[in-house]
């Protein structure tokens, strides 16, 4: 049972805030503070103090005097990839491989988006993914995650990023299914952080009157959230040298890439620091970040931010200019996030601002505003943003159908239904590469619907020689 501080001392914890809120231009958060019972204030004051109204203020002025801008556009060309087959593809993975085996590399799932688009009433870890069986997300990583184990014989440790509004929902889930088999001790959930969302006047705002408006810092806040989470030092004590780092999103992701972690650590095209995958861009308006080459180093343009111009300009032969399209999988060394979050972490990656509505208090009157149109900014980090900090930063061309089958959206693309079809052809393709016949369509569509686990095969290669039925019937599901 928790109590509430004698009154005095909660009359000068606020007459403190309120002294530093005025210093800061935000005194009107405290405005109407008489009107909250003991334990709500006392909340309010506690979320002030988390936030750390100094600096989130310092990045808001940074942010609008001028934030993160795009470089211009004749200092833009498309990055160099390496291509899908590298020539030294065996010895890269099996340089990976030995990584894993000595027990160096860990995942992490960056899984603390709010999922609005896809209009999931959960945390997006949870959604049924896999076309047959349902399984969640969460369960289809730790199912990679379990048959990597039983093959090298090392646990590999999993680190989660949540977020502060769907951190409580995801324990609850792993432990509801008892950590999907996995050693409870080798799964790390940690949220990220928040920064205050605000008008245009560059005042925070009140999402009730005891609560001020915050969202989730984006996934570069990953790097700030290892750091802050004691994971960094978790990853160091137990060796770990490499991150394999995915969106939750993406069910086909290869959770653990032998061959793209050997490129990463070893390869000449690599610093070794953070590498990236990419593919082909579907269209010019494919909502995909486009690795980019500026001042002779590489990076990704968000796809709202690459001129239209240069996002729709052709080659010769036809194919789009900027075609490397990320798919946000990307290899990153602890050592490097060690030095981009040893000193001010903050300024590590730089600020990206969009536009939202924010129902929010009217501190004068107190009245609730719900806005027709978009009233506030909220501030986010980008991982990618780390792409340029690298000395040499590889990005290697992978397989759309192998490994990105994204679920963002309630309907159309990137929704659960092209995840499907994505997932049945990927196994359709293995089958085929094994020798056994897949009937299709004349559009070439799978006629059989087949799911693979990870138990039986992590790629096409584990397939040969497994014991599978003789025909695919079309029309018949099976789970393999
Ligand atoms: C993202 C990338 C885009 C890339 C595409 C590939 C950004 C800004 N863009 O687009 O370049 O081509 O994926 O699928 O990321 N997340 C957090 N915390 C946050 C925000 C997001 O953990 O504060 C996680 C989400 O849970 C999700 C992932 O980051 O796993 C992607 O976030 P989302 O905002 O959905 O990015 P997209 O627009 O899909």
């Amino acid at each position: 049972m928790t109590t509430s501080p004698p009154e005095a001392e909660l009359r000068q914890r606020l007459d403190r805030t309120v002294e530093m809120l005025e210093g800061h231009g935000q005194a009107h958060l405290l405005a109407r503070s008489g009107e909250l019972e003991p334990e709500a204030l006392e909340s309010l004051l506690d979320q002030i103090d988390g936030i750390d109204i100094p600096s989130s203020v310092r990045l808001m002025n940074e942010a609008r005097s001028g934030g993160c801008a795009t470089p211009p556009e004749d200092s833009i060309r498309p990055a160099k990839v390496v291509p899908h087959e590298p020539a030294d593809a065996e010895s890269m993975r099996a340089r990976g491989q030995q990584l894993v085996d000595e027990g160096r590399v860990a995942a992490f799932t960056v899984a603390g988006g709010q999922g609005t688009r896809l209009g999931w009433n959960g945390p997006k870890g949870t959604y049924p993914a896999s076309p047959i069986t349902g399984k969640p997300l969460f369960r289809l990583f730790a199912e990679q995650l379990l048959a990597h184990a039983r093959r090298s014989g090392r646990s590999i440790p999993w680190y989660i990023m949540t977020s502060p509004i769907n951190d409580a929902d995801t324990r609850a889930f792993f432990q509801d299914n008892n950590w999907f088999g996995l050693d409870r001790t080798d799964v790390f959930l940690f949220p990220q952080g928040v920064l205050p969302s605000y008008d245009d006047d560059g005042r925070f705002l009140l999402s009730e009157p005891g609560k001020i408006a915050v969202n989730p810092d984006g996934h570069g806040g990953a790097l700030r959230a290892l750091r802050g989470s004691g994971a960094i030092e978790d990853m160091l004590a137990r060796g770990i040298e490499h991150i394999s780092y995915f969106q939750v999103d993406n069910p086909t992701v290869q959770v653990i890439d032998p061959l793209f972690l050997g490129l990463h650590a070893s390869s000449e095209e690599s610093s070794g620091e953070i590498s990236s995958k990419m593919v082909p861009k579907a269209a010019p308006d494919e909502k995909v970040g486009v690795f980019c080459e500026v001042d002779g180093r590489t990076c990704v343009i968000e796809y709202s931010d690459l001129p239209e111009e240069l996002a729709t300009a052709r080659e010769p032969d036809g194919s789009l200019r900027f075609l490397a399209g990320s798919i946000a999988i990307h290899a990153l060394s602890v050592d490097f996030i060690a030095r981009l979050t040893s000193e001010d972490s903050e300024l590590a990656l730089p600020l990206h601002q969009a536009r939202k509505k924010v129902p929010y208090v009217e501190t004068s009157d107190g009245g609730r505003i719900e806005p027709t149109s978009p009233n506030a900014t909220k501030l986010e980090l980008f991982i990618f943003d780390a792409v340029p900090l690298a000395s040499r930063s590889l990005v290697w061309e992978t397989d759309r159908v192998e490994e990105f089958a994204p679920i963002k959206n309630a309907e159309g693309s990137d929704s659960a239904v092209t995840s499907r079809d994505l997932q049945f052809e990927r196994a359709a393709r293995w089958l085929e590469a094994n020798g056994h016949d897949m009937p299709r369509d004349a559009d070439g569509t799978p006629l059989a619907l087949v799911e693979i686990t990870s138990e039986t095969a992590l790629d096409r290669r584990d397939l040969a020689g497994a014991d599978l039925p003789d025909a695919f019937k079309p029309g018949e599901q099976y789970i393999l």
